[in-house]
């Protein structure tokens, strides 16, 4: 099936089930206008990702990967009152550009940008008594298996983790691929696999981001 039909169908849905959000639409096109790369989650991913940090109650949200923090909003916005979330970018110019886009959405005062290598942030994490309900990995895919092993000490039983972007139109499957982010992604489910506390399963998705999918996690 062509691309364009993928894309039809996620404006259908995002239509007549994603109530129009000046927020959101303003968040897109700023991205634009700052030319951060076109790689934010399609409307209905955010809204998945919406419906499931409700879901699970998460009151204390990890991202790794915020561009400019359309994803983050969505999260954000599932937040009960007193929740918090906190979002490692690189790149400052995409951290300064989510920032404003989180001020604009009134998400400031729950939502903290921390700048940096996502690696080394979560290294500065580690040992902290600080606990995720619900994280969201979508930074480079190279580093999966690492962000993965880091994330599941500042877990607890019952975190959910969804980790985006892993399927890669199938390359995901081709053992032999010398593309740094099949392999990131291979490392991480095979290291999963020998997890007896984890439990995860990957589903690919097809839409406005062509043919991907994403895995998700329960630890405990
Ligand atoms: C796919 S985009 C995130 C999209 C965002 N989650 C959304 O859906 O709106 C990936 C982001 O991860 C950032 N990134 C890449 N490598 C990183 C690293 N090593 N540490 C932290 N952030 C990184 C990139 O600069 C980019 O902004």
């Amino acid at each position: 099936m062509p691309d364009q039909a993928w894309a039809d169908v996620d404006d259908y849905f995002t239509e007549h089930l994603l109530p129009a959000d000046d927020v959101l639409r303003t968040t897109l096109e700023t991205n634009v206008a700052e030319a951060l790369p076109p790689i934010a989650v399609t409307p209905p991913q955010g809204k998945l990702l919406y419906l499931l940090a409700r879901a699970c109650g998460a009151r204390h949200i990890l991202e790794i990967g915020t561009l400019g923090a359309y994803s983050t909003i969505w999260l954000a916005r599932a937040l009960p009152p007193g929740g918090r979330l906190v979002t490692l970018e690189i790149d400052p110019h995409h951290a300064d550009v989510a920032r404003r886009n989180l001020e604009r959405a009134n998400l400031s005062d729950r939502v903290e940008v921390r700048i940096g290598r996502a690696a080394d942030l979560l290294e500065a994490m580690r040992g902290s008594v600080e606990r995720f309900d619900f994280v969201f990995v979508d930074a480079d895919k190279a580093s999966s298996d690492v962000y993965f092993k880091a994330v599941l000490t500042l877990s607890h039983p019952g975190t959910v983790i969804i980790v985006d972007n892993v399927v890669r139109s199938g390359k995901v499957a081709d053992a032999s691929s010398d593309d740094e982010d099949i392999q990131g992604i291979r490392r991480m489910t095979e290291w999963l696999a020998t997890q007896q506390n984890i439990s995860a399963t990957a589903i690919q998705t097809v839409g406005g981001k062509s043919y991907d999918g994403f895995l998700m996690a329960i630890v405990g």
